[in-house]
């Protein structure tokens, strides 16, 4: 992409992980870094497009000249996402959003309950943030992620559809060494083909690299 290329242009990026809580000392949540969504929003910066990082609980510093903002649960995720959504041109979803929530978060820490071996938490599905934008009128172009560890290609194509996605990001969390925490990632690119016969979808490789690599690298697919 030749530089300038994302000049007057908002790209949102979410990034790391959701924390949902259980009570004032306890939480559900995953391995994600952010790392993948930090070298993101470097990349569409050094294209010279207005940046906001839309941040769950992460140890990573601000990139220079990006717009943060810090949340913790998927609900707060999608506020701040809502918030952005006026003058966002390109979203990418790279969050690893919980796909649950307590139905109730506890207001005093639990107890163990003595004699009593199981405990059962009661969950509720939170909003699926990327399909919210999808599904608004006039939607930005939206890149999601998908993090599979079998059955790539049928995932991705599945969320590419359902989701309504422009682009999808194909990472196999199973690879050692790659994806969830790592420094390097690999991933294939998914999208339909605009008014083709069956709306085939269109796969691109990309191999194992540093995550800002990838970064660039996508750009540069997005923005030949
Ligand atoms: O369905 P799955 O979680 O695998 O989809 C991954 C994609 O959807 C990622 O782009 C992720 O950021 C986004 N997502 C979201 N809100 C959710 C779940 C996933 O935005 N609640």
């Amino acid at each position: 992409a030749t530089p300038g290329a994302l000049a007057g242009r908002h790209v949102v990026i979410t990034a790391g992980p959701t924390r949902e809580a259980i009570d004032p000392v306890r939480y559900l949540s995953n391995h994600s870094s952010g790392k993948m969504g930090f070298a993101l929003a470097e990349a569409a910066r050094d294209l010279g497009a207005h940046v906001t990082l839309i941040a769950g609980p992460v140890s990573l510093a601000t990139p220079e000249g990006i717009t943060r903002t810090d949340v913790i649960s998927a609900v707060e995720m999608l506020e701040a996402v809502n918030a952005t959504l006026p003058s966002c041109d390109i979203f990418i979803g790279c969050a690893a959003v919980a796909d649950y929530r307590l139905a109730e978060v506890a207001e005093h820490k639990l107890k163990k309950v003595p004699g009593s071996p199981d405990l059962t938490l009661n969950l509720v599905e939170n909003p699926d943030i990327i399909a919210a934008v999808t599904h608004r009128e006039d939607p930005p172009f939206t890149v999601g992620f998908a993090a599979e560890t079998r059955e790539l290609a049928r995932h991705a194509h599945d969320k590419l559809v359902r989701k309504r996605l422009d682009l999808i990001v194909a990472n196999d969390v199973a690879a050692p060494n790659l994806g969830f925490g790592a420094d390097d990632n690999a991933a294939v690119l998914y999208h339909l083909v605009p008014n083709g016969p069956e709306d085939p979808v269109a796969s691109y490789t990309l191999s194992p690299r540093p995550k800002q690599d990838l970064a660039r690298a996508l750009f540069e697919y997005l923005l030949p």
